[in-house]
């Protein structure tokens, strides 16, 4: 499929309609970090859909007046953000003709706290796009739910390159890779559910909220410095070569190999973020230090309790259920917790 394919049919009739959607947060296992002119990636990436971490997302859409866009976080009125759903907007038009002929009052609140960390632009921006499709289906009434569910994500990835993650539960890769048909640059596709080990199904994610509140550097800043990190280009062949090995562990059921290419990943990424120039750092010391008692805790009991990184500082701890969670949960309670800054964990299991 081609950008060609996503173009908006010119005959549509709008009229007045609210619509409501929600749609879940996601963690990278192979990690998105870098990209091309209109929000194409420089690798591809996988990601588990998470649960409970969540955007509900209100959106009025009001003929007669001009274009306009006001929102609403958690009740209270955002100007930044409307603007920046308004540039979103014109930007998308060629996809959704009637876009730009109403007033938008766009409500939206987030399941887990404002300032945790916890990336709200995959869910965020994944709440829009499935707005704005159903606003899309009551104008023109043409879409199946498959090309609906695609040009949803496509058009997330217009907002927030990962959100276009967060259209399909399970696994979800984004990004044109050989070891995954039908994958693309332009949208994310689900990762077959036959190729995925029964233990990768039931899996928890637990972030501990290490540091709440605004990101020293953006991911938007941070993918831009790629352009000129002297290790990119070895960095997204990195990526594209370890689709080969995440297929292997996904079908077999690895556990082994999956931590250790997971928690590579993880260090890869804020790695590259330490060699840019100029260097930032989103690890905190009790980054460091919870990852220190993972490999500890490991090592003394060979529990699966492993973790990966966000863009931030938090630590999203990955463990299945597969009879030795209680233990590794009473652990994380015990000696994790304490590196947070208010006891912050928000428990979260991947959606299947
Ligand atoms: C580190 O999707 O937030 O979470 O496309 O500029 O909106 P933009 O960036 P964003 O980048 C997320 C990067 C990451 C890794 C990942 O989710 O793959």
């Amino acid at each position: 499929m081609t950008t060609q394919d996503f173009i908006g049919k010119e005959n549509f009739t709008i009229h007045t309609q609210t619509v409501s959607e929600s749609c879940p947060s996601n963690i990278a296992l192979i990690k998105y970090w870098g990209k091309y002119a209109d929000q194409i990636p420089a690798n591809p990436s996988i990601s588990y859909t998470l649960n409970h971490c969540k955007t509900n997302t209100s959106m009025e859409f009001i003929v007669d007046e001009a274009f306009s866009v006001q929102t609403f976080l958690a009740g209270n009125e955002e100007v930044k953000f409307a603007e920046k759903i308004e540039k979103y907007f014109k930007n998308i038009e060629q996809y959704l003709p009637w876009i730009l002929k109403g007033k938008y009052v766009i409500r939206t609140e987030n399941t887990f706290p404002h300032s945790s960390g916890i990336a709200s632009s995959a869910s965020g921006f994944g709440a829009i796009a499935k707005c704005l499709m159903a606003l899309d289906a009551s104008f023109t009434g043409r879409n199946s739910e498959e090309e609906s569910l695609r040009k949803a994500s496509f058009l997330a990835r217009l907002g927030s390159g990962s959100a276009c993650r967060s259209l399909y539960n399970g696994l979800v890769v984004w990004g044109k890779t050989d070891e995954v048909e039908e994958s693309s640059d332009l949208f994310g596709v689900q990762y077959p559910d036959d190729e995925i080990h029964e233990v990768f199904k039931n899996f928890n994610d637990w972030v501990l909220l290490i540091h709440e509140g605004q990101k020293s550097v953006s991911s938007t800043v941070g993918h831009g410095l790629m352009n000129t990190n002297p290790y990119a280009e070895r960095r997204f062949q990195e990526a594209r070569e370890n689709f080969v090995p995440m297929k292997e562990i996904l079908k077999n059921g690895d556990m082994e190999r999956f931590i250790k290419l997971v928690e590579h990943e993880a260090l890869t990424l804020h790695a590259m973020m330490m060699m840019s120039d100029p260097a930032f750092i989103l690890m905190k010391t009790g980054t460091l230090e919870v990852i220190n008692k993972i490999w500890d805790f490991r090592r003394e009991t060979r529990l699966p309790l492993f973790f990966t990184l966000d863009a931030g500082a938090n630590v999203h701890l990955l463990f299945p259920n597969n009879g030795s969670e209680e233990q590794i949960k009473a652990f994380i309670e015990a000696e994790l917790l304490q590196h947070t800054q208010k006891n912050g964990v928000v428990k979260d299991v991947m959606k299947f």
